[in-house]
């Protein structure tokens, strides 16, 4: 199906308390994510990016309102049935990578899997290392590797457990312009095989390269004409 919606939040709020101030990170976002489909989310620091990530990926709680994992209405659940959300739907990539250097590109990958508990299927690895680009790679120690490969660890450590959602915040943050457009590539292809993947950046270049932009501020959802960032 092609317009199977994955992600739908409506009236999506999240606040923290500081002192006696109250921070109204987010306010009311309204979005509906596709199967297939990549959105960037921009904004000025400070705009709700990253808050925004942490609860579509079911790292956080929202403050109020509604917010759908497939069929799933997550606001409302508790930390233990948020986590089986999380580990069945989502899949995390880093700006920092967050990669064990002394392990294997192999072992670093096969992490998520330890923590579920899963066993190891060699076929899927394989497949897996060659989807990413990291094929005859995954012997080697992470700190040996470039950053595109660092990257792309990331990405298969992500996708290990065949997440329908993939969340990346500033995931070409540090790399190279080459590199970053690699690494978009990389997220077009698996994007055609029915992955959703929202990227929260500050980078207009990689916003502007994939489908759909989304511009937050203050916590809301703006349209393109009334955002503070221009292109
Ligand atoms: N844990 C927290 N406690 C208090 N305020 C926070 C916390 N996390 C984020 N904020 C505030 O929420 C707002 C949005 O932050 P954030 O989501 O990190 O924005 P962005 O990723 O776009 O830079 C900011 O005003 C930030 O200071
Ligand atoms: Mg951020």
């Amino acid at each position: 199906m092609q317009d199977k919606i994955v992600l739908e939040a409506a009236n999506l709020k999240k606040y923290y308390h500081r002192g006696s101030e109250i921070v109204k990170a987010l306010d009311g976002v309204e979005l509906k994510i596709k199967e297939s489909e990549i959105v960037s989310i921009i904004g000025p620091s400070g705009s709700g990016k990253t808050t925004l990530m942490n609860l579509i990926g079911c790292l956080d709680k929202a403050s109020a309102g509604s917010l759908k994992i497939g069929d799933t209405e997550v606001a409302s659940l508790e930390e233990n049935d948020l986590i089986k959300i999380r580990r069945e739907n989502i899949g995390f990539v880093f700006q920092r990578f967050y990669l064990i250097p002394t392990l294997t590109v192999r072992e670093n990958i096969e992490l998520p899997l330890i923590f579920a508990k899963k066993s190891i299927n060699e076929k899927k690895l394989l497949v897996l290392l060659e989807e990413v680009g990291l094929k005859g790679k995954e012997r080697i120690q992470v700190k040996y590797l470039s950053g595109g490969d660092k990257q792309r660890t990331g990405i298969a450590r992500a996708l290990v457990n065949d997440p329908k959602i993939l969340i990346t915040d500033e995931p070409t943050g540090k790399l190279e312009t080459e590199v970053k457009g690699q690494i978009l590539e990389l997220f077009k292809s698996l994007s055609e095989k029915g992955l959703s993947i929202c990227i929260a950046t500050h980078d207009l270049e990689l916003a502007q390269a994939t489908q759909r932009i989304i511009h937050l501020q203050d916590g809301k959802i703006v349209p393109r004409e009334k955002s503070d960032l221009y292109y």
